[in-house]
């Protein structure tokens, strides 16, 4: 079974990734969150170099319903090295699935199955697929599965939620037990609100044998993944220490690279809306810091979070 680490927007950039995989390791593969366009922009572009990426097993992931698009950024990072990609259809975000994007486009399965028949016809690299389950109804999923049966995918990543539930309410697993059913031959990966070894184990129950994909649990304890493939007790409980390098390898990495303070602030205040789990009683301080517009105040509200959890 192996690991892998979700693509989320905005927080698992090329800096989060290394930073991980230095001091806490183990995914089996990490996705970059999704690439709309073959002239990239500057996060695309510095998120996909290959020297950004050299010492863990990368997967660029595309957000299109064009043809020519998809084949155009998939040349591109098949020109950069990567061989294989992943399609985003999951997206739930008004704006993506309204253009019959992401998740969008699971609303139409006859454009995506000639969308997908064409791709796999025309791309040089390998595809694997990161899917919904539907955008309204449980009862869309059959109809999509059915698409999926007929095309070669690498593998299928599956958040078993409709696009309307957003992150809300509970995976239905039933709907990952029809794809093993309907899928047999297709390599599954079962995504979705796995927070602790105890919903991991939960899950895993019911969705046996799959790969698993982490987000949101893993950007809170970034121990989790350590804790679940059971590593040594040494890497699977949180400790302040081995954090504190970690943040440290993010915060620097984002002042060198952002254009200032304001948007280096921006991105560790997003991450520590998660990593607040891991200090309890300290939501006062996170209101602080989460207002603070100076590096030097920011620093040292990170010393006390860090210190709050001295015996
Ligand atoms: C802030 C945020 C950004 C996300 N960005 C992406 C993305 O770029 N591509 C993608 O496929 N999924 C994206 N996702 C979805 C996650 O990859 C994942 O499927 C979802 O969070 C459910 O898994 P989890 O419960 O383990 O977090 C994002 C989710 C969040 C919360």
């Amino acid at each position: 079974m192996a690991i892998y680490f979700a693509p989320l927007e905005g927080i698992t950039t090329y800096i989060y990734r290394n930073a991980f995989h230095h001091v806490y390791g183990g995914a089996d593969k990490y996705f970059t969150p999704f690439i709309t366009s073959a002239t990239m922009s500057h996060r695309e572009q510095m998120d996909t170099l290959p020297e950004h990426n050299s010492e863990i097993t990368v997967v660029p992931q595309i957000l299109t319903n064009r043809v020519d698009e998809f084949l155009d950024i998939a040349k591109r990072l098949h020109d950069l090295g990567y061989e294989t990609v992943n399609l985003n259809l999951g997206c739930p975000s008004g704006t993506v699935v309204s253009k019959k994007r992401g998740s969008g486009f699971l609303s139409v399965p006859d454009d995506l199955h000639r969308f997908l028949d064409e791709i796999f016809d025309g791309c040089e690299c390998n595809i694997s697929i990161k899917t919904r389950i539907g955008l309204s109804s449980l009862d869309e999923w059959e109809a999509i599965l059915k698409v999926y049966q007929q095309i070669p995918m690498e593998e299928l990543i599956i958040h078993p939620r409709l696009q309307k539930e957003f992150y809300k309410g509970t995976p239905h697993l039933e709907a990952f037990a029809l794809a093993k059913e309907m899928l047999p031959n297709t390599r599954l990966c079962y995504n979705g609100d796995i927070y602790s070894v105890a919903s991991y184990e939960n899950v895993m129950e019911q969705v046996a044998p799959a790969d698993v994909m982490l987000g949101r649990g893993l950007i809170a304890k970034p121990e989790l993944l350590g804790a679940i493939s059971g590593a040594s007790a040494e890497y699977a409980t949180f400790d302040v220490a081995r954090f504190a390098k970690f943040h440290d390898e993010i915060y620097a990495a984002y002042c060198d690279e952002m254009s200032g303070p304001s948007p280096t602030l921006f991105k560790m205040k997003e991450l520590w809306t998660y990593w607040i789990h891991n200090f309890p009683g300290e939501e006062k301080t996170l209101k602080r810091l989460l207002k603070t517009k100076k590096l030097a105040e920011y620093e040292g509200m990170v010393g006390e979070l860090l210190h709050s959890l001295d015996d």
